[in-house]
């Protein structure tokens, strides 16, 4: 059975490998984590769990990437808007607006000590010329009213945890109203026959290893149980640093939802394969075929507003071909 990303779903293929050293945090001036920091070797009692979860999971730079990807290819253009739905620290929202002078970005999360640990950590010695274009809102996404934008992203599959279809088609309805007319939608999906299955499956990283447990799958409810732990080189544990109760909503499941909310179009970008190993080779495309493997992760773009008309050539203008040469 071919396997496309690792059964972790936490972490895709795409994403560039990130086990020793953060080099994209040394080139920002960040504090480069190391395994050992002043002769200190991380221990679960002197560690953080939102920088080990950053470090583990997040890729805020391929994010902000694929949003690039998407409006060149579905709308010819770049957008300047988005809302980071499900935030937590807000990495993204600060890439968003370091990437270019005339980016805004909202984030949204309910829990007040993820966002002030972010403000912490990633906004507050942000020269004011980039924070004064980050405004984060503590409020549930269900309810929360922002300025319209061009770009909602909900990623790491934080949308899962709503576990009812009304409940589901509510959240992307209220994705609809609050998008510009040509706005986008952006968010991940994970399945294949693993995520079907109880497993734990660890990944070494710099100075400690995250643990990703497929604690519980109930195939009656299509609820899921999710396990974050980090254990360190000194046999200490960080247990349950984060617990995420979901619903495994299948592909076709969140197009339908999508589309009930009044999306016009959706589309799903899947992995393509790396034919020497046989997992994914970190090439996201459209697609309406996919493979029946282990393990996946695909983005979907859902589209408010009329997709872009094809060219003459019969394809669409802007397609990821197009955008990676431009
Ligand atoms: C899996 S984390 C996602 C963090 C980050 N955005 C990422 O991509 O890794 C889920 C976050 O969603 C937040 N959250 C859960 N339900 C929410 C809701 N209804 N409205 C706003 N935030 C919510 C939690 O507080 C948590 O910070």
């Amino acid at each position: 059975m071919p396997k496309k990303s690792p059964r972790n779903p936490r972490r895709s293929s795409s994403k560039p490998a990130k086990t020793a050293k953060p080099a994209n945090a040394a080139k920002r001036g960040a504090k480069a984590p190391r395994a050992r920091r002043a002769g200190v070797w991380r221990t679960a009692a002197n560690s953080d769990r939102h920088e080990l979860y950053e470090l583990a999971v997040q890729e805020v730079v391929a994010e902000c990437d694929f949003i690039d990807k998407a409006w060149r290819a579905h709308r010819g253009r770049l957008a300047t808007t988005i809302r980071e739905d499900f935030c937590g620290t807000a990495k993204a929202c600060t890439e968003w607006a370091r990437r270019r002078p005339t980016n805004h970005a909202i984030g949204v999360d309910l829990d007040r000590s993820v966002i002030l640990w972010g403000e912490r950590r990633h906004r507050a010695h942000l020269p004011e010329s980039i924070a004064s274009r980050i405004t984060i809102l503590e409020a549930n996404v269900l309810d929360v009213a922002t300025p319209e934008v061009e770009t909602i992203l909900a990623m790491n599959f934080s949308y899962f945890i709503f576990k009812d279809r009304a409940t589901l088609v509510a959240y992307f309805r209220r994705c609809f109203e609050s998008l510009s007319k040509d706005g986008l939608l952006l968010c991940d999906a994970y399945g294949g026959s693993e995520a079907h299955s109880e497993v734990e499956e660890e990944r070494s990283l710099d100075g400690f290893t995250y643990v990703w447990d497929q604690n519980q799958y109930n195939p009656i409810t299509g609820d899921v149980v999710n396990h974050i732990h980090f254990r360190f080189p000194d046999g200490s544990e960080m247990k349950r640093a984060f617990t995420y109760r979901w619903r495994l909503w299948s592909l076709p499941e969140i197009q339908d939802a999508m589309r009930e909310a009044g999306f016009a179009k959706t589309t799903v970008y899947w992995e393509g394969t790396d034919h020497k190993t046989g997992g994914g080779n970190g090439v996201f495309k459209p697609s309406t075929r996919g493979e029946a493997c282990a393990g996946w992760i695909a983005y979907i773009v859902a589209e408010k507003g009329a997709p872009k008309p094809a060219t003459r050539k019969g394809k669409r203008a802007g397609s990821p071909a197009k955008a990676r040469s431009k």
